[in-house]
């Protein structure tokens, strides 16, 4: 049986939302790390270990709200353009969370996923990130996908690749290509959509994470660095998503006839 998270320390709790307005998956961008970091004095890199309880704090509240899945941008396919410091520390970093944190993770029910690249990634990460997916595999309470060595283009341009080397294999007729076809050539393919995309720091931009996933995505900007970031910062951004009017597309006259 999963056991609950810790709760808050503050003692918050999460706010009482109709199932119905509780996003199912929720993208965060962790943004403002190397910031927060100068602002104190101190190497970006310490942002950067700063910003790990942010986010076991987010799945926390997660749980306890029902969000059934959340994607974490730890390392982005143009992050490699770091300073060779910062891109080691980040490599070594995330092994390290991943071991520090897998039990807890695990006793809560979470189920680990790794979405991004193989090449140039470091073997270490891959191996620890894909140890992670198989120890915790069958669990069902929510779903943290760790999204490493990950750009949504390359993600696209990767799924058309395989999708045209099937065509040219005999496997997929051209003409029987569409959305959900294509769909199951993506990373994570049996995934949710994006309801909630929710950005820390101010900054507000896509920064090419989950573009196919977040068409239809609820745009959130909280201007708080992101080690600042707790449980509650995600349930303010849920609280955002829960009075918005998601038509897809859709219109709906409400002028009188
Ligand atoms: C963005 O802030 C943050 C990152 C690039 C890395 C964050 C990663 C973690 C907190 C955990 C990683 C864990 C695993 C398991 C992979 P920034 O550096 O862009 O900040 P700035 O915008 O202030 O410069």
């Amino acid at each position: 049986m999963p056991v609950k998270p810790y709760a808050h320390p503050n003692g918050a709790v999460a706010p009482t939302i109709p199932t119905q307005f509780v996003p199912r998956h929720v993208a965060v961008v962790m943004d403002g790390n190397g910031r927060w970091a100068n602002q104190r004095g101190l190497p970006r890199n310490e942002g950067h270990r700063a910003g790990e309880a942010a986010l076991l704090d987010v799945v926390a509240g997660a749980i306890e709200m029902g969000i059934d899945c959340v994607s974490a941008y730890a390392f982005s396919t143009e992050n490699w353009k770091r300073s060779i410091d910062e891109v080691s520390f980040i490599m070594k970093f995330s092994v390290d969370v991943l071991d520090r944190q897998l039990e807890t993770l695990n006793n809560w029910g979470v189920r680990i996923r790794w979405a991004g690249r193989r090449p140039k990634l470091w073997k270490s990460v891959i191996k620890r990130l894909e140890e992670c997916e198989e120890a915790t595999k069958n669990n069902t309470v929510c779903t943290l996908v760790m999204c490493v060595n990950y750009g949504g283009r390359a993600e696209i341009a990767d799924a058309a690749a395989a999708l045209a080397q099937d065509v040219a294999d005999g496997k997929l007729k051209s003409t029987s290509i569409n959305e959900k076809v294509f769909q199951k050539y993506l990373d994570e393919p049996d995934l949710p959509d994006v309801d909630l995309f929710l950005r820390t720091s101010g900054e507000q931009r896509f920064s090419n994470f989950l573009l196919w996933q977040s068409a239809y995505a609820e745009m959130v900007f909280m201007n708080v660095l992101w080690p600042d970031v707790d449980r509650t910062t995600l349930w303010k951004a849920v609280e955002e998503y829960a009075l918005r009017d998601r038509r897809y597309g859709g219109a709906v006259d409400k002028i009188s006839k």
